[in-house]
């Protein structure tokens, strides 16, 4: 044989080979990506669900609630939940209605729903506590008797979380008066890390949003930073000092581009302090679609965290940041992450912000005197 044959057939040798092994290589490189593809789907799959319990279920909030929770606007679209829901026994029916429509929109989320008036059996287990459940004030009645009522509500559920809610249970709470319901379970439930209790304040953080996009004719999206301080009470105050609008021009300061102190300081103070007034003589009931979604935004900006360089409202617990009585459960602005919240530092504060902020602290100093005497007098 030639000398130019055989490295012809050496030649057609080697190729045939180099390409079965890149065919071996291939087939493996494919099956190797399909078995990740497979494990990680079935891992994904396989999340634990949440338990997620939500007092006063059976009422108006509850009822707008409990759909976005269980189709996982509140934990994410992959995170399986497992719904608590609380009411007492004359809504007990009403209560077994909304487990029933749960149950017959199918969310492929919601992998149990337990429906009871036990607090106990509604409380095992949670990692989240969502609590709107609670005494409405009626007419004549004085404000001390609602507040007693709330509080022994309160003292009461505090107890039953407490002793059977998961580890690490995150609570918000709704229910007015929320900052005080808030402080109450806080007392009566001392194994439950404080920072683990808060209230909603968010719905008023999403009304200054709203109003100032409404005024500035630009999207909620593009408006950021705004403050709620203190109380959910109309004592509230929304604080734009810091809020920016962002366009094709950039950031700018909203308090610039409105440029019209009046309108900040007191149009739309008061706007949103009275917006939940202006929704029950609307709709002759109060806020109950938005009250459920600023719920669902609270926990899942808590859960999931905030974006780099924003910030939300949240009532928390009072660490004396900007001069606030420690220990009193007041609203700042706060940033979370990894399901921590931290109250943002260093904003300065001009004279008119002081006032307000220091009237609703005084107002919560006194809100938490009345909820101690009620405690005392029922003890
Ligand atoms: N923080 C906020 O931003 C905000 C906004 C809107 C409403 N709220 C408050 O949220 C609460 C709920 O509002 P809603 O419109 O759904 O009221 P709602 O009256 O429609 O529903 C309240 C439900 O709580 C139940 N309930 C009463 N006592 C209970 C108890 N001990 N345990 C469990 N459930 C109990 C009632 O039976 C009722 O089903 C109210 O206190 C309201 O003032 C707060």
């Amino acid at each position: 044989m030639e000398n130019s044959q055989l490295v012809e057939k050496i030649g057609v040798y080697l190729n045939s080979e180099l390409v079965e092994k890149i065919g071996v290589v291939s087939v493996c490189f494919i099956l190797s990506y399909l078995l990740i593809k497979h494990i990680w789907s079935s891992v994904k799959m396989e999340k634990e669900p949440t338990r997620v319990l939500v007092t006063g279920a059976a009422g108006q909030i509850g009822y707008a609630l409990v759909p976005m929770i269980a189709r996982g606007l509140m934990l994410g679209p992959e995170q399986p939940v497992i719904l608590h829901l609380l009411d007492i026994e004359p809504a007990a029916e009403a209560l077994n209605g909304v487990k029933m429509e749960l149950i017959d929109a199918a969310f492929p989320l919601l992998k149990d729903v337990i429906a009871t008036t036990d607090v106990v059996e509604a409380c095992e287990g949670v990692n989240i506590a969502i609590m709107l459940g609670g005494f409405p004030r009626k007419e004549g009645m004085e404000r001390k008797e609602v507040m007693s009522k709330n509080i022994s509500i309160y003292k009461a559920q505090a107890t039953a979380l407490e002793l059977n809610a998961a580890d690490n249970c995150k609570v918000l709470v709704v229910a007015n008066p929320a900052n005080t319901n808030a402080l109450i379970l806080k007392e009566f439930a001392p194994s439950i890390p404080e920072n683990n209790i808060t209230c909603l304040t968010m719905l008023d953080h999403n009304r200054a949003i709203a109003q100032i996009a409404d005024k500035l004719n630009v999207h909620v999206s593009d408006v950021k930073n705004v403050i709620i301080w203190g109380n959910h009470s109309s004592t509230l105050y929304p604080d734009v000092n810091h809020a920016t609008v962002t366009s094709t021009d950039g950031k700018k300061l909203v308090r610039e581009l409105v440029a019209n102190d009046h309108w900040v300081n007191k149009e739309l103070v008061s706007r949103v302090q009275q917006r939940g007034a202006a929704i029950i003589k609307a709709r002759k009931l109060s806020s109950a679609l938005s009250a459920a979604s600023a719920a669902c935004d609270h926990v899942c900006t808590w859960v999931l965290g905030t974006k780099k360089g924003t910030w939300v409202s949240m009532g928390v617990y009072s660490d004396g940041s900007y001069g606030i009585q420690p220990g009193l459960i007041y609203s700042f602005p706060v940033t979370c992450k990894n399901g921590e919240w931290s109250i943002v530092q260093g904003l300065k504060i001009d004279e008119f912000s002081r006032e307000k902020m220091d009237a609703t602290e005084k107002e919560l100093i006194e809100e938490k005197q009345v909820a101690y005497s009620c405690l005392n007098s029922s003890a």
